[in-house]
């Protein structure tokens, strides 16, 4: 399949280049810049932006078979500068930054700006810039900061741009990515259906006639998973969802009769609460809960499969966002915040071979395959819902009593946002549970009970989140009903800080 490759210099923007591209229904692939191997069928370069300067040596480059294709090469910020200093131009500091919008200006004509005006806003991020350019290439657009703030070689379908044309706040970003394409010559078929047709090819080849086990969370990826796989490999499929007492109101028996109903798949449900909510008895500290939770959950699902017969492989809903931030780029390791899991450790555990056919999709793609399926708005549109479920939403120590006021809540919070139409709108809502003690009076009586909070995020990436601008009369309405409805319960706060500083999840 024809593809564009985006080479990956360390930007927080790499996989929004690659996002852009699949959205005009081209395929593409991120690849580190220092572990390009395979350029065949790759037909135009996007070299991201990054952190490091060009011109020092042993600093990130460009591979020398990317020059040697002969394709167009589209540069971009880092990506830009790191090509002209290869060609043979000039890159300096002049400890001056220029971040934020910023006016650009046309100055020569040129393919990569058609249908675009004379004068546009542009999102530039940058520290270093291009002070001269290699033999051959010329100006196309300046900025005040940046006197070459776009250069091409018309011969050579090179292009580099000092600002990020794959972020929305550039204008007419999407026009000059389409009208690089347009130079490589590919065609925009990827879609749904491609995608579909491809999974099943590559799934009939390695599976064959083996039996597949997944471990379904409930979650989009994995529910989608389990519908493409049905589909394609019938009754070798079996489902394990593992209930360790920490899921949403009603949250098993929805994805199960969702997926009955629907498709006709059966899943098997593990009731392991006892065992979850037993090892997190007195546990505060986040992170210890998160290894808990995640070995527990390796234990169980090892144990319920040795039940099961001439089991060979082991699907997993990875996606492709996934597998670029584990895989990161020597230059860029990002560092631990929080020890997320999903299931990893069990594939060796196990001794099974490992199915991740959605490991080269962004979730929007999961999502339009599952809509392709059949399967329910409510279920492909649900916002993301972490592994260790409400162990990391109740605050310090997780117990029956307090597992049961927070589900009551969140049911009624999420229940209120569908009621008035502002679910979709959000990215990620939920209640969490502080057991701090505040006092309350209700009718005649002194109260002096715990807190409910609500989070809600607005985000494309969940690696920084506004908080939502929800209305003050419905926070006040859910309020009302969470204090009036939940026994234990004397006051409700609406968490309004961003991420970064604070993260989406409390622990
Ligand atoms: P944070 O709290 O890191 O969350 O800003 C970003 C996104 O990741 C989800 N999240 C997790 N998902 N296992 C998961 O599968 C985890 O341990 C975990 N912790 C956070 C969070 O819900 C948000 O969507």
């Amino acid at each position: 399949m024809q593809k564009i490759l985006v080479v990956d210099f360390g930007s927080q923007y790499t996989q929004l280049i690659a996002r852009r591209l699949r959205e005009l229904k081209i395929y593409s692939e991120v690849c580190p810049w220092d572990e390009i191997t395979d350029i065949e069928n790759v037909e135009g370069f996007i070299l991201s932006g990054g952190p490091e300067s060009s011109n020092i040596e042993g600093n990130p480059n460009i591979n020398s078979k990317i020059f040697d294709s002969g394709k167009p090469i589209l540069g971009v910020c880092y990506g830009m500068q790191v090509l002209a200093f290869q060609e043979g131009g000039q890159i300096v500091n002049e400890g001056k930054k220029e971040f934020g919008h910023a006016q650009i200006k046309m100055e020569s004509k040129s393919s990569i700006f058609d249908d675009t005006d004379n004068n546009f806003s542009v999102w530039m991020s940058h520290g270093d810039k291009v002070e001269s350019l290699p033999e051959g290439y010329e100006v196309i657009a300046s900025s005040d900061n940046s006197p070459i703030a776009a250069f091409q070689n018309q011969v050579k379908s090179y292009y580099g741009l000092q600002f990020h044309p794959e972020v929305t706040h550039t204008q007419h970003g999407t026009q000059i990515i389409k009208n690089f394409l347009k130079s490589c010559n590919v065609e925009p078929n990827w879609d749904s259906a491609d995608i579909l047709h491809q999974i099943d090819i590559d799934v009939k080849e390695s599976v064959g006639n083996d039996r597949v086990l997944l471990a379904l969370s409930g979650g989009v990826d994995s529910t989608v998973l389990a519908a493409v796989l049905y589909k394609i490999i019938g009754k070798n499929l079996t489902c394990v969802m593992v209930d360790h007492g920490l899921l949403r109101k009603d949250e098993a028996k929805n994805v199960i009769a969702n997926l009955y109903e629907k498709i006709g798949l059966k899943v098997y449900l593990v009731n392991s609460q006892e065992l979850f909510l037993g090892r997190l008895e007195g546990v505060t500290d986040p992170e210890t809960k998160r290894k808990i939770i995640g070995n527990t959950f390796i234990e169980v699902f090892e144990e319920e499969s040795k039940k099961l017969d001439g089991i060979a492989w082991l699907a997993q809903g990875t996606i492709y966002p996934d597998v670029i931030e584990s895989a990161g780029n020597s230059k860029s390791k990002a560092k631990v915040i929080k020890s997320h899991h999903n299931v990893g450790g069990l594939p060796e555990r196990m001794n099974l071979k490992l199915l991740e056919p959605f490991r080269m999709l962004f979730k929007d793609e999961v999502r339009k395959i599952g809509k392709e399926l059949g399967l329910p708005h409510e279920i492909v549109e649900r916002h993301p819902f972490p592994g260790p479920g409400l162990g990391i939403r109740v605050i310090g120590e997780v117990n029956k009593e307090r597992l049961e006021r927070l589900r009551e809540a969140d049911h009624i919070f999420l229940s209120e946002l569908k009621n008035y139409d502002l679910y979709y709108s959000a990215s990620q809502a939920y209640a969490f549970y502080m057991p701090i003690k505040s006092v309350g009076v209700v009718g005649d009586n002194r109260i002096y009970a715990d807190v409910i909070g609500l989070r809600s995020v607005n985000t494309t990436d969940f690696m920084t989140a506004k908080a939502t601008n929800l209305p003050h009369d419905f926070i006040e309405h859910v309020s009302t009903r969470i204090v009036n409805e939940i026994d234990g319960i004397s006051r409700v706060v609406y968490d309004i800080t961003s991420k970064p500083p604070a993260t989406i999840e409390w622990e």
